[in-house]
């Protein structure tokens, strides 16, 4: 082999190879208007199904009337849990193992639960039908938060699981807690401080749905599903209905967006399958916003207390954490890890920290059920936003600037592979270089000397900077610490070439806008030597594609992206015995040129032969030692994650009087090592840094003291829109991974984790001088201005 892509040498070739900013193949559907969703689908008969939700958080359903709805035209069935029960689906696993209802056996859970279904000819029908079913409640009193829930006479809400006397779910540590008490102990300073990583959503614009299509001919069923993860989807349905796998297809078309919020399995899903097997007709459910919101996989709700040791001169000794975990009514985590709060034991961040220990109690509560991976690998938003902020609080005790600390604690760029005091191993990480990069593009020195201006002037409006120097792990498996189900966390790629000399790639993971059908179709240019535009992606169809895990934790890089170079190059392996056919040489004395992309032989080059001419060859004139054709598969169990970083630096400014915060500069250093498609990876930067300032700013799913939704529409649930993104300057370092095939690491997810506590810092460095340390997120002006207030800043 000839080591893969060199990073310094980044250019694709000319033929769409690594590096290159090849424009998405999949637009030209996307913008014209061809994009084929879930609800696109219409099949002929297709029937449509409307969930009955309960308006109480904690309830008992006494009596369910389906005798209105059914008298409405069109109605062909009103589903309850008692039928489901009949075909033994009343119930379902979630990805934690707990089971979650499919409708409501006895007890409400949390409001907007699932209670009946209507199947109708219409989705209007279907929807006046849910209407008419009258259900009768027995209120009970609802526990809405963590906090709450541990009380001691709080409600049980889990009353019907034995051994289940409280609403604790679990406790989990790790690291070790008699040194870090120790090194706490010692430390010249120690600082604490409380945060929530508030209660968000995911939000897709395009919500859940399915169109499940039973074929009483061939006893098998083809469900159309939002799905981040067909392969694993199949596997679960195929477990939760009896439907052998071989009998269940999956396809997953185009996915408007997942960021976590399409892994779990929703009753709905279930609901339609039932329905379509049962009625041997298709039924297509598909949620509106508000349901969505409401019902589906939220993320984050960490309650975290943070603490740092260290000495006079910054040094970081001991980090410690503990953290209260809001789960809702059923433990429907989705993580894959064995570790309970799944990546959360990356909170020693990108810092060589000598002690620490980390514990969190799980509760359940009267609230949806939840805990998905919102554009993160399984909890480690959270970790970076405790570390990160930590630092910021640490580094105004001390009065240091806030990039010093950084810098002295680092792991350094020679430390790698580096075991963390928890355990993990980081493959490679230059840090300081990308600090560095950022503090430049930011222009940090002129903005300190700004903040201290207005400061001194008693300005209307402060300055504040923030920094956040985060490091992810992406790119679960390996299987060995890693499944779903107990599927071990592999991926997969299949490339065949066809005799004309293009090529299809098949892999295991689902892109959701990510680009994959041209990305992953430039690993394959770059180790093939053909051009981008002859290998088109496929994926998304379980009958089709190899069985894979899905997209998301940015795994599908890491992991998929692996597979597919692995995979070319088997085929690269034989496309060598071909070419000595062709060239009449030996085997051995093929050389396979990057530069070209040719075959050609050691010591002449002009005795040379391309990838299409091998594809003929392959189909047309195979070497009797071969077998025909040109195609390899690969299956790719990771040795490690790959940890991606980078360095953001936010600069705001405050208004004293209003409490509104302006972006004056936003720069983001990402490094996820090899870079296959620059101007992709910049696209990702954005989304994930506005969905970062999403969650900063304005987004927070709320509820009442009685359990009520008070966050889950648009209305009141705030996504930011163009008008509150500013420009973002990005920059990038390239630090390869040493175990990935072409060097790369995951990025779709960085900005999403690294940005919060960049903002959050930036805005509490405003105020830092009259002596906060802390803004709760999201950081809407009331609460930036009560912030103001209490440091007495307030106009
Ligand atoms: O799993 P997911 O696709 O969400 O995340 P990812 O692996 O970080 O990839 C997001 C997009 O960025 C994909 O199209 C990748 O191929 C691309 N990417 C890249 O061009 N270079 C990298 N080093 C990492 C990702």
């Amino acid at each position: 082999d000839d080591g893969g892509p060199d990073p310094e040498k980044h250019c694709g070739h000319g033929r769409g190879g690594m590096g290159e900013e090849v424009k998405r193949k999949e637009d030209k559907r996307f913008i014209t208007g061809r994009g084929n969703y879930v609800d696109d689908i219409k099949k002929p008969g297709m029937l449509h199904c409307e969930i009955v939700r309960s308006p109480h958080a904690h309830a008992r359903v006494e009596d369910i009337d389906k005798s209105r709805a059914l008298d409405l035209d069109g109605v062909v069935a009103v589903l309850t849990a008692e039928d489901l029960a009949a075909h033994e689906l009343a119930t379902m696993p979630t990805l934690m193992d707990d089971t979650q209802d499919v409708l409501v056996n006895d007890k409400v859970k949390f409001q907007s639960q699932e209670v009946a279904a209507v199947i109708a000819t219409d989705r209007y029908v279907a929807k006046d039908g849910a209407e008419k079913v009258e259900v009768d409640y027995e209120v009970l009193d609802p526990v809405v938060t963590a906090e709450e829930a541990l009380e001691a006479d709080a409600p049980l809400i889990r009353d019907e699981l034995e051994d289940q006397e409280d609403n604790h779910i679990f406790d989990w540590d790790v690291g070790d807690k008699e040194a870090t008490d120790e090194v706490f102990e010692e430390a010249d300073v120690t600082v604490e401080e409380q945060m929530e990583y508030q209660r968000l959503h995911p939000a897709p614009i395009e919500t859940c749905g399915c169109v499940a299509d039973w074929d009483p001919g061939k006893d098998k069923i083809t469900v159309h599903l939002t799905s981040q993860a067909p392969h694993a989807h199949r596997t679960l349905f195929s477990q939760v209905s009896g439907i052998p796998e071989h009998k269940v297809r999956i396809v997953s078309p185009d996915v408007g967006g997942g960021f976590g919020n399409k892994v779990p399995i929703y009753p709905g899903y279930v609901v339609a399958a039932a329905a379509s097997v049962v009625l041997e007709q298709p039924v297509k459910w598909m949620e509106e916003r508000s349901e969505n919101i409401q019902t589906t996989g939220f993320a984050r709700d960490y309650d975290m207390t943070g603490e740092l040791a260290a000495t006079e001169d910054g040094i970081i000794k001991g980090v410690r954490t503990d953290v209260l975990a809001n789960h809702g009514a059923y433990n429907a985590v989705a993580q894959p890890s064995k570790f309970p709060a799944g990546f959360f034991n990356i909170f020693t961040g990108s810092y060589d920290i000598e002690a620490a220990y980390g514990s969190l109690t799980a509760a359940f509560t009267n609230t949806a059920p939840g805990g998905v991976a919102y554009r993160c690998s399984f909890r480690v938003t959270e970790a970076v936003y405790l570390i990160e902020r930590m630092v910021k609080v640490l580094a105004q005790e001390l009065d240091m600037d806030p990039a010093e600390i950084r810098r002295k604690n680092f792991i350094p760029a020679d430390a790698f592979p580096y075991e963390s005091a928890t355990g993990w191993n980081y493959d490679s990480g230059d840090y300081e270089k990308a600090l560095d990069k950022a503090l430049e593009m930011a222009d940090y020195d002129h903005y300190r000397e700004e903040q201290r201006r207005r400061i001194e002037e008693d300005a209307d409006k402060l300055i504040g900077i923030g920094i956040s120097s985060f490091t992810e792990v992406v790119g679960a498996g390996p299987g060995k610490s890693c499944d779903i189900a107990g599927i071990e966390m592999f991926d997969s790629a299949d490339i065949r070439v066809n005799p004309t000399g293009n090529a299809v790639l098949r892999v295991g993971v689902q892109t959701q806008g990510q680009g994959h059908e041209t990305t992953f179709a430039q690993i394959v240019a770059e180790e093939l030597g053909m051009d981008v535009e002859n290998i088109s992606v496929e994926h998304g169809d379980t009958d089709t594609d190899p069985y894979g895990l899905g997209t998301y934790g940015s795994r599908s890089t890491p992991v998929a992206g692996a597979a597919t170079a692995v995979a070319a190059r088997k085929v690269r392996e034989k496309a060598k015995s071909i070419a000595a056919n062709e060239l009449e040489a030996a085997e051995e004395d093929i050389e396979w040129d990057r530069e070209s992309g040719e075959f050609h032989v050691a010591g002449a080059p002009d005795r040379s032969i391309t990838i299409t001419e091998i594809a003929a060859g392959a189909y047309m004139n195979h070497p009797t030692s071969e077998e025909p054709g040109l195609e390899a598969v690969n299956y790719y169990d990771p040795p490690e994650m790959t940890y991606p970083f980078g360095s953001y630096i936010v600069i705001v400014e405050v208004d004293r009087e209003t409490g509104e915060v302006d972006f004056e500069k936003f720069v983001a250093v990402d490094d996820c090592g090899n870079r296959i498609n620059p101007m992709v990876i910049e696209g990702q930067i954005h989304g994930g840094l506005a969905q970062g300032i999403g969650t900063a700013m304005m987004e927070h799913v709320t509820y009442d003291e009685n359990g009520n939704c008070t966050g889950g529409d648009f209305m009141n649930y705030l996504l930011p829109t163009a008008n509150e993104i500013p420009n973002f300057e990005t920059g990038y370092t390239v630090t390869p991974s040493p175990h990935h095939p072409i060097g790369a690491k995951g990025v779709g997810e960085s900005p999403t984790v690294g940005s919060p506590p960049a903002i959050v810092n930036a805005v509490v460095d405003a105020m830092a001088h009259a002596g906060t340390t802390h803004v709760e997120m999201p950081m809407t002006p009331d609460r930036v201005w009560e912030a103001l207030d209490e440091a007495g800043l307030a106009h």
